[in-house]
């Protein structure tokens, strides 16, 4: 017998005979699931229903068919899983400032310390990895460098999950980018904060924290060849026009190229010292629009087809004039994401931020839709801050 059921429910065991998403767009076919990691990789490739075969493999627990239990659809499922990113985003946050200020002072830290974080947040991705990148992208914590670092992690690891790296795979990598800038710790506090334009020799003591980080991660012993690669190549640029050592082309590793892919759209979609924040959007925009020169394809590629059109935390103006924020790429029409909307049609705020599916039709024409995005905006767009709003509801609503 055949059945349709969630992803959520899908377990090894089972039998697959068909999912949501083309054959094409993954590297799966007909199978018998035999672990959680084969589940986990196409929860990764966004499958949220399959088909089941129940004469070839396991069925449900109590031989029903539910319906799909996708969070979107249960707010106090969505709301949980929020909370639980915001703890999570928050806990590693703290623990790597920690660690960072530790080097500022001199001290040393254990390979144990780092790992711990990247597990956290590696647990989370597992469980909901929208959520924890929409956290990570709507928060904006005063000290810039520590939350890029732990921002550039979960984004390292929403992008090694999507490409189907393994689980110490997704270690080695999220640890780079969560130690890239370890360096910084041993730069001067008022060249790494002044405000505006830095200038030729400031900029050169700027550009010695890639050598500093490497040094220090090689004294203490605490890095694979992996983490290296990631701290020390995500300046340098496929022109050669990058530093330390100016590499070209394919003399930068996987890892140099998509690390230097990641730490420019975090640090640009994110407000700091010298510089208001970009939308992800146009920062996808402005990466391509440059990629042949500075970055590598395949890395942009990765990364904006696993993001989406308007990535998770992405600030969104409605044709209704709602403000919305996007929480789950839609691979089939990327312009109409899965939102949370923010505010209403008279612009007061939502009791509580509404999951919307911008594919929801107007009427019985499936041509028109109810809304449609008209453009991103920056958080400077907006007079209010939607991480508080968000932050509100799941701590109400999770309790
Ligand atoms: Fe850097």
């Amino acid at each position: 017998m055949k059945k349709k059921i969630s992803i959520d429910q899908l377990v090894p065991g089972m039998y697959v005979v068909s999912t949501n998403r083309s054959w094409l767009q993954i590297p799966f076919f007909r199978k018998r699931i035999k672990s959680r990691e084969i589940v986990q990789k196409l929860k990764a490739y966004r499958v949220t229903e399959v088909v089941i075969d129940t004469e070839r493999g396991g069925d449900l627990p109590d031989s029903s068919s539910f319906g799909p239990l996708n969070p979107f659809d249960h707010p106090e499922i969505l709301a949980r899983n929020m909370n639980q990113s915001m703890a999570a985003h928050s806990k590693v946050l703290s623990e790597t400032t920690k660690i960072m200020e530790d080097v500022r002072n001199g001290e040393g830290f254990t390979e144990k310390k780092a790992d711990e974080q990247v597990n956290l947040l590696i647990d989370q991705v597992m469980e909901d990895p929208q959520s924890l990148l929409c956290i990570s992208v709507l928060k904006n914590a005063d000290e810039f460098t520590f939350n890029h670092c732990v921002n550039t992690a979960i984004l390292s690891l929403f992008v090694g999950q999507f490409l189907g790296m393994s689980r110490d795979g997704l270690l080695q990598f999220g640890k780079g980018a969560l130690l890239h800038d370890l360096g910084k710790c041993m730069i001067p506090r008022e060249i790494l904060m002044k405000p505006g334009k830095l200038n030729q020799e400031e900029e050169a003591i700027i550009k010695t924290h890639v050598h500093k980080g490497l040094d220090y991660l090689k004294k203490m012993n605490v890095a694979s060849e992996e983490v290296l690669l990631f701290a020390g190549e995500h300046h340098e640029r496929m022109d050669g026009s990058g530093y330390p050592n100016g590499l070209r082309g394919d003399q930068i590793s996987w890892y140099g190229k998509l690390a230097a892919v990641l730490d420019v759209y975090d640090a640009i979609t994110h407000e700091n010292y010298y510089k208001n924040s970009e939308d992800p959007k146009s920062v996808l925009e402005f990466i391509a629009s440059g990629g042949s020169k500075s970055f590598d394809p395949k890395a942009y590629k990765a990364l904006s087809d696993c993001v989406g059109l308007y990535p998770p935390g992405t600030l969104l103006m409605l044709d209704t004039g709602e403000m919305a924020v996007s929480y789950e790429p839609n691979n089939r029409s990327p312009d109409r994401p899965k939102v949370l909307l923010l505010t209403r049609v008279d612009g007061g705020f939502c009791a509580t931020p509404e999951p919307i599916d911008l594919t929801e039709p107007k009427g019985n024409d499936p041509s028109q839709f109810l809304r449609s995005i008209v453009t991103a905006m920056t958080h400077e767009d907006a007079n209010f801050n939607p991480f508080e709003i968000i932050e509100k509801y799941s701590l109400h609503e999770s309790r």
